[in-house]
C-alpha cells in the first residue's frame, strides 16, 4: 500500500483544486499554512506550495495512526506530504478538498519561534527575512508576477525576431556617463600598488585595466544589432547612485532591445506595444494574484492595466511636457523650467492628473541626457523618450542612438568622455553606420507597476540598496 502511493506522482495544489480531479487519489506536498481542529475529532489544515496563491484543504480525521501523535502538531510552516480522495468541497470559494489518507510529515515548525505566525505582518519586518518572505502570500503572488513578466518579455522579442544577446556583466565601460559604477576589483585594498606619480596601478589588477559591474547593456547591445538587426538583452545591472527612494535599486534588471534601421518613432512604437503585451499577459496569465494585488494591494491595479492595454499612451515632446507643467498652477518641491531634468513629482503628475495614463515624452536637452542619444538640428535637444506611467514614474528610457561619427566624437568630447576609450562603438559608426534606436526597461519598476506594490525592494527578492545587502 505505502509503496503504491509512493509511486504517484506528484499533483501540485494548484492542480489538486480543479474539479476534474473529484474522485481521483492525489499526492500533494507543501507547507501547512494553519491548523485549525474539530470538535468532532477531526482537523483541516491549509496548504500552500507556491503553485498559486490558494491552499488547498485536507481533512484529516482522527482515524488517522499518527493523528496524535503528529498531525496535532503541525504548526505553520510545517511541510508535509498528504495521499488523499479529491472530494467536492462542501464550502464556498473553491471547487475541492482533500480528505486525507495519509499525512507524512517531513519537518516541524516551532510556533514558539516561527516568525511567520501572523497575517499582516509589515512589509519593513519582512524584509529582514527575506529567506522566509516568498511563503507569504504578497512574496508568493510577486514571484510568480514577476515571473510571467520575464516570460512575456522573452516571448515578445521571440515572436518578433529578435536575438536575445548576453552582455557582459563587467565592463571597462561607462554606458550612462554618469559614473555610477560599483568597481571590480581583486587588489588587496590594505596594500594597494601605486606607480611613481602615486596613481593606482592598474595593471596589477585582475584585468590589467580599471574594470567595473554594467550599469547597461545597451553598447554591447548596439554591437550586435548593427550585424544582427534585431537584438535584446536581458540582465542585471547595478548603480552606486546613493538614492534611498521606493523607485531605486543598487542592482536591478533592465530589459535593452536595440534595433537597427529604426528611429525615435519607430522606438516609441515597439515600448508601446511591448507594455500592453506585457500587462495583457498577466491579466491573462495570473488572475488569481492579480485579485489579489487589486484587494490587498491596490484596488486600482487591474482596471488601470486593462484601460492601458486598450487606450492610446500620450506622446508629448519636453518643451510641450514643461509648458503643460508650468501652465498647471501646480506648487512643485522642484520648480519647473526648460532644461530641468523631470523629477518624479513631474512625471507623476502628467501621468495622474492631467493625462491619466502613461505618457511618452521625447526631445529632452542634451545637457540632461547621456552622450549616445542622437542630436537634433536644433542643437539643444537629443532624440531620447521616456516612458512615464501613473505611480512609478519613469519605467523605459530609451533613444535614438547618434550614428554620425563627427557628430558623436563632438559630443562625447563634450560630455567629457575620451572618444579614444571608446574606439570600438565609434567603429560602429566607421564602418556601415545605420540610423538605430533602442531602450530600456526596469524590470522592477514593471513588477512595482503591475502589482501596486509601493517599494520597488519587495518586488526583487534580494534587494541591494544603500547600506542594505543582507541576504
Ligand atoms: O533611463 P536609463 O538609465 O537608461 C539606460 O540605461 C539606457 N542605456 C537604456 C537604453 O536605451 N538601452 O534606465 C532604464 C530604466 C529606467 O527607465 C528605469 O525603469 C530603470 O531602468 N532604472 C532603475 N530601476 C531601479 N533602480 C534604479 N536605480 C534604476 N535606474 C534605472
Ligand atoms: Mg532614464
Amino acid at each position: 500500500m505505502t509503496t503504491k502511493i509512493e509511486q504517484l506522482p506528484r499533483t501540485t495544489v494548484s492542480d489538486a483544486l480543479k474539479a476534474e480531479l473529484i474522485g481521483k487519489t492525489v499526492r500533494v506536498c507543501g507547507w501547512v499554512r494553519t491548523r485549525r481542529d474539530s470538535k468532532g475529532g477531526f482537523s483541516f489544515l491549509e496548504l500552500n506550495d507556491g503553485s498559486t496563491i490558494k491552499n488547498v484543504q485536507v481533512l484529516a480525521e482522527a482515524k488517522l495512526p499518527n493523528y496524535e501523535s503528529e498531525i496535532l502538531k503541525l504548526g505553520t510552516g510545517s511541510s508535509v506530504e498528504v495521499v488523499a480522495n479529491v472530494v467536492e468541497s462542501p464550502g464556498k470559494g473553491q471547487a475541492t478538498e482533500l480528505k486525507a489518507e495519509s499525512v507524512r510529515v517531513f519537518g516541524y515548525a516551532d510556533p514558539t519561534t516561527y516568525p511567520l505566525q501572523k497575517k499582516g505582518t509589515s512589509f519593513e519586518f519582512l524584509r529582514t527575512i527575506a529567506h522566509l518572505r516568498p511563503r507569504t502570500n504578497t512574496f508568493g503572488a510577486v514571484a510568480r508576477v514577476r515571473n510571467e513578466i520575464s516570460r512575456s518579455i522573452h516571448n515578445f522579442f521571440n515572436s518578433r525576431g529578435f536575438i536575445y544577446v548576453h552582455s557582459p556583466i563587467i565592463t571597462a565601460s561607462d554606458c550612462e556617463g554618469a559614473g555610477q559604477m560599483f568597481r571590480v576589483t581583486t587588489l588587496d585594498l590594505d596594500q594597494i600598488p601605486r606607480k611613481d606619480n602615486k596613481e593606482i596601478d592598474f595593471e596589477q589588477d585582475f584585468f590589467g585595466r580599471p574594470t567595473h559591474l554594467t550599469v547597461s547593456g545597451q553598447l554591447e547591445g548596439e554591437i550586435y544589432a548593427t550585424a544582427l538587426t534585431n537584438v535584446y538583452t536581458f540582465g542585471p545591472t547595478f548603480r552606486a547612485e546613493n538614492s534611498n527612494t521606493s523607485r531605486h535599486l543598487a542592482e536591478f534588471w533592465m530589459i535593452e532591445p536595440e534595433m537597427a534601421f529604426c528611429d525615435l518613432e519607430g522606438n516609441m512604437q515597439v515600448a508601446e506595444e511591448f507594455l500592453k503585451t506585457i500587462f495583457n499577459d498577466v491579466l491573462t496569465n495570473c488572475p488569481a494574484d492579480m485579485e489579489f494585488f487589486n484587494e490587498r494591494i491596490d484596488k486600482t491595479v487591474i482596471e488601470t492595466l486593462k484601460s492601458i492595454v486598450s487606450s492610446d499612451f500620450v506622446r508629448l515632446s519636453y518643451t510641450d511636457a514643461v509648458e503643460t507643467l508650468k501652465k498647471s498652477g501646480e506648487t512643485f518641491e522642484f520648480p519647473v523650467e526648460w532644461g530641468i531634468d523631470l523629477q518624479s513629482e513631474h512625471e507623476r503628475y502628467l501621468t495622474e492628473k492631467t493625462f491619466k495614463k502613461p505618457v511618452i515624452v521625447y526631445d529632452y536637452p542634451k545637457d540632461i541626457k547621456a552622450f549616445y542619444m542622437k542630436m537634433n538640428d536644433d542643437g539643444k535637444t537629443v532624440r531620447a523618450m521616456d516612458v512615464l506611467v501613473p505611480k512609478v514614474g519613469e519605467i523605459i528610457g530609451g533613444s535614438q542612438r547618434e550614428e554620425r561619427l563627427e557628430v558623436l566624437e563632438e559630443r562625447m568630447k563634450s560630455c567629457g568622455l575620451n572618444p579614444e576609450e571608446y574606439w570600438w562603438y565609434l567603429d560602429l559608426r566607421r564602418y556601415g553606420t545605420v540610423p538605430h534606436a533602442g531602450f530600456g526597461l526596469g524590470l522592477e519598476r514593471t513588477v512595482q507597476f503591475v502589482t501596486g506594490m509601493a517599494n520597488i525592494r519587495d518586488v526583487i527578492p534580494f534587494p541591494r540598496a544603500p547600506k542594505s545587502a543582507d541576504f
